[in-house]
């Protein structure tokens, strides 16, 4: 994964359907997703469930390109080297989910993989001031992470604005996660975000057996985005 910070959008398969993930990942990569974004949830660190390991491992071999997954289970350490050989290019821990983020990253990297950090609404962004030199991501959730479809809280626009000045010219990406739309996209962009999850805006009104709906949704919000890009 080379690094840059054009404009990424990565559908959630939170809001694919669960039984046809293979052909959902397959649709959405066909209609322009730059990344396919996978909610790992353990109904314990947030109040719902998904899948684990096994299933990203069979979910893997239906992306071609880059495979961005998002746990949010705690503890997350003991799960780290199972997601790593899953398949993930991206792995990011919640900064919530235990005392021990600085490890938690150091097992990341020495899977080979890609590092990232994720905060809830009420966390600040200085928790990242001693981990930047071992993040390659920063997920900024902009709504409590658990379920797909809910409202963009407006205040993180101020923590993004925060993180992009932390950054400076690190090779970090910063990516938003919840309520994105056409309309939000611009606000999260302008404040210096490069990656963008989308769930319900991506899959509503579309099916894998009508996917240019996707692929209508994905240019949507991307140039939105793009039209902000700072
Ligand atoms: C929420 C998940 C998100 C979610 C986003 O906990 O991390 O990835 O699927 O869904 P939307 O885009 O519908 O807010
Ligand atoms: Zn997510």
């Amino acid at each position: 994964m080379l690094f840059d910070r054009s404009i990424k959008i990565a559908p959630s398969i939170l809001s694919a359907d669960f039984a046809n993930f293979g052909a959902e990942c397959r649709a959405i990569e066909a209609q322009g997703a730059d990344w396919v974004h996978v909610d790992v949830m353990d109904g314990h660190f947030v109040p719902n469930i998904t899948f684990g390991p096994a299933t990203c491992a069979a979910i893997r071999k239906h992306i071609k390109g880059v495979m961005d997954v998002h746990l949010m289970i705690s503890p997350v350490d003991l799960y780290i080297e199972a997601f790593c050989n899953a398949g993930a290019d991206i792995l990011t821990v919640h900064a919530e989910a235990g005392p021990h983020l600085d490890r938690s990253l150091q097992l990341i990297r020495g899977c080979g993989k890609k590092a990232g950090v994720s905060l809830n609404p009420s966390t600040p962004a200085n928790v990242l001031e001693f981990v930047l030199d071992r993040i390659d991501l920063v997920l900024v959730m902009t709504v409590n992470p658990g379920f797909g479809g809910q409202s963009f809280i407006a205040s993180q626009v101020e923590k993004v604005r925060q993180i992009r000045a932390m950054i400076g010219d690190r090779p970090i990406h910063i990516e938003i996660d919840g309520g994105i739309t056409p309309e939000t996209a611009p606000l999260v962009v302008a404040a210096g975000a490069d990656a963008l999850v989308a769930g319900s805006a991506v899959f509503k009104g579309g099916s894998v057996d009508a996917p240019e709906v996707y692929g209508k949704n994905i240019a949507a919000i991307r140039a939105a985005a793009e039209a902000a890009r700072v």
